[in-house]
């Protein structure tokens, strides 16, 4: 005879130390979509576009930010220590950004893209190699990564504006936006070609008196 306690119907209602595993069901939410009737006085087709704009941030923006982990790690040469530390800085700020974004999107009743693999899909920073790059070239790419992102905030910033949504807007502009200029900025310096030791001058003086 079967046992009423083991009948799949009535299991969940026991109480038990048992944890129940590898439990799975459809999806409650589609990504791509918007849960209705929230009381923000966004309408429905503003939180659908905003929510998809956002999602294209969230995902240049993790690539960002694992560009930076990736310079952090596989930098070399007499800059090392400072490109080391300041790469992790940043990259622990855009830790900072991505998470704003990301839950922005599930506020306004969307769903933040997640994975690697999805991430991937739709960023527009482009791929760099395994392997490892001389500091220019880590510089060059952090910056043009910075570029495509200030370059669709403007445009974003813009339509969340015409859109009433304030919120959105506030987050780009005081936040995203701030943040990849103050770091463009930090990055760009280090590309000035200066002297180390020896002023332009003084080190002809020294050439010509050899
Ligand atoms: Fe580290």
């Amino acid at each position: 005879m079967r046992r009423r306690d083991t009948h799949p119907e009535h299991s969940y209602s026991i109480v038990s130390a048992q944890p129940r595993l590898h439990q799975n069901a459809p999806e409650i939410q589609a990504y791509g979509t918007v849960t209705h009737l929230l009381p923000l006085d966004l309408e429905e087709p503003v939180r659908l576009e905003v929510t998809e704009r956002l999602n294209q941030l969230l995902a240049d923006t993790m690539t960002l930010r694992d560009l930076y982990k990736k310079s952090h790690w596989q930098t070399a040469g007499p800059t090392f220590y400072q490109l080391h530390l300041l790469f992790d800085k940043h990259y622990n700020e855009q830790v900072q950004l991505v998470d704003l974004i990301a839950e922005r999107i599930q506020v306004l009743g969307g769903l933040s893209i997640a994975m690697a693999h999805d991430v991937a899909e739709i960023t527009r920073v482009e791929r760099p190699p395994r392997g490892r790059e001389e500091v220019p070239v880590q510089l060059s790419r952090l910056i043009d990564a910075h570029q495509i992102i200030i370059r669709e905030l403007r445009d974003f910033a813009r339509l969340t504006n015409d859109r009433g949504d304030a919120g959105t807007n506030d987050l780009l502009v005081s936040d995203v936006l701030r943040t990849n200029e103050l770091q463009v900025w930090f990055l760009s310096e280090h590309l000035v070609n200066v002297p180390l030791v020896l002023a332009k001058e003084a080190a002809e003086k020294v050439g010509a008196a050899l």
